[in-house]
């Protein structure tokens, strides 16, 4: 039960149940690297990524006393606690330095500037990135620190995120979780036992991206978004105000229009004063794939804590949302909503943003296959 299977049509971590913990890191290609490099790279962290989440060391020699051992050691008695570590490809990839133009999917670019946005360059977009998830945080970490040591002299590490809890369910086997405002999230997140909603929203399918672009298929566009949260502020709303910003009751979860955590919500039911009981700028209202045309997504996110702004002396919270989907424009329509309308906005700032392409899962029984071999 501690183990995930590493092979599939899919790569792990995205239609698996969240776990816990988060260690993500976004990379980039080091000038003057080949094609040939980014092969050797992928073919060993793929071997290294496949050994981890087996709950073994990273291959090579890990007892020769006269060499650094392969592994760095720190996971060794530790169980991978369902341990997946998965890769995404970013646009710069495609930029002509490894001949792959041709090959790029037609919406691999960098996001476009969202309303409210207030990115922070130096900890946004990556040639790669990786994503480790685990219940336990030292697994997840050694899993990032490994692959960015065997990357060395290929790829440097542009930014990275830890994050401390999960803020989403991804499967109707896990209870809903809170997130650092104290609410319930991923109530109505797809969850992974419905493969029809999966397929619809977050595989991409063959004839999403023809020609050069095949080797996509079968995967899926990762979005992430670190977004800080004016706890101080928040912390000082009155309860029916926190209530009303994101549509839901904060105790239960259940949406103000009434009913439990899972009823669904009644956006057109009004109040005896005549207003809607889910205010028009509510979180969980914009959001909501009834007024977004069906639009859904995967959220998968964390929550992070990252010291003290130095400027304020407030802390540096809030939520690394990472978001799988077959489109990035389904993030993007949505932002676009949430961003000019959202009452969550008073409180919240987006510090960073990243679109990654996972590519499919590398195939069951081929000792020969690694991420992204399709497109290499
Ligand atoms: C729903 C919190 C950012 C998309 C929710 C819910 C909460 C929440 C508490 C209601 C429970 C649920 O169904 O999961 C937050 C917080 C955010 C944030 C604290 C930032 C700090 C975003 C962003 C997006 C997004 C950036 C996408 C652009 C959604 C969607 C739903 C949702 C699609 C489900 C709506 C529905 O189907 O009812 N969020 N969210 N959220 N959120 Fe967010």
């Amino acid at each position: 039960p501690q183990v995930v299977a590493f092979r599939g049509a899919h790569q792990a971590g995205v239609d698996t149940a969240a776990q816990d913990r988060l260690a993500f890191a976004a990379f980039d290609v080091v000038p003057g690297s080949s094609r040939a490099d980014l092969v050797a790279l992928l073919t060993t962290w793929t071997a290294a990524a496949e050994a981890m989440a087996a709950g073994q060391p990273v291959p090579g020699n890990n007892d020769d006393q006269n060499s650094p051992p392969a592994d760095t050691g720190e996971a060794f008695d530790l169980a991978p606690g369902n341990l997946t570590v998965t890769v995404g490809f970013g646009p710069g990839l495609f930029d002509g330095r490894f001949g792959l133009a041709g090959r790029k999917p037609a919406e691999l670019a960098v996001l476009p500037t969202l309303p409210g946005d207030t990115l922070d360059p130096t900890i946004s977009g990556g040639d790669l990135a990786i994503q480790a998830c685990s219940e336990d945080p030292q697994v997840a970490f050694h899993a990032v620190r490994n692959l960015a040591r065997l990357g060395r002299g290929t790829v440097v590490t542009r930014w990275t995120q830890l994050g401390f809890g999960r803020t989403s369910s991804t499967s109707t086997a896990q209870a809903t979780p809170r997130n650092l405002m104290g609410f319930k999230d991923g109530t109505r997140n797809l969850k992974v036992e419905d493969p029809a909603a999966m397929n619809r929203s977050v595989w991409i399918a063959p004839g999403d991206v023809p020609g050069g672009a095949s080797w996509l298929a079968g995967g899926s566009f990762l979005v992430s978004r670190r977004i800080r949260m004016i706890l101080e502020t928040w912390d000082r709303d009155v309860l029916s105000d926190q209530e009303n910003v994101f549509g839901r009751s904060k105790s239960a979860g259940a949406p103000l229009s009434g009913g439990d955590e899972f009823t669904p919500p009644d956006f057109t039911k009004t109040l005896a004063t005549g207003l809607p009981a889910i205010p028009l700028d509510a979180h969980m209202r914009l959001a909501a794939p009834e007024n977004n045309n069906g639009t859904a997504i995967l959220r998968r996110s964390y929550s992070f804590t990252d010291g003290v702004d130095p400027t304020t002396g407030m802390l540096d919270a809030g939520l690394f949302f990472i978001a799988f989907m077959r489109s990035p424009t389904q993030f993007t329509t949505l932002q676009t909503q949430l961003g000019s309308h959202d009452a969550l906005n008073e409180y919240i700032r987006h510090t960073s943003s990243a679109l990654f392409a996972c590519p499919p899962g590398v195939a069951p029984g081929n000792a020969g296959d690694y991420w992204g071999r399709a497109l290499l």
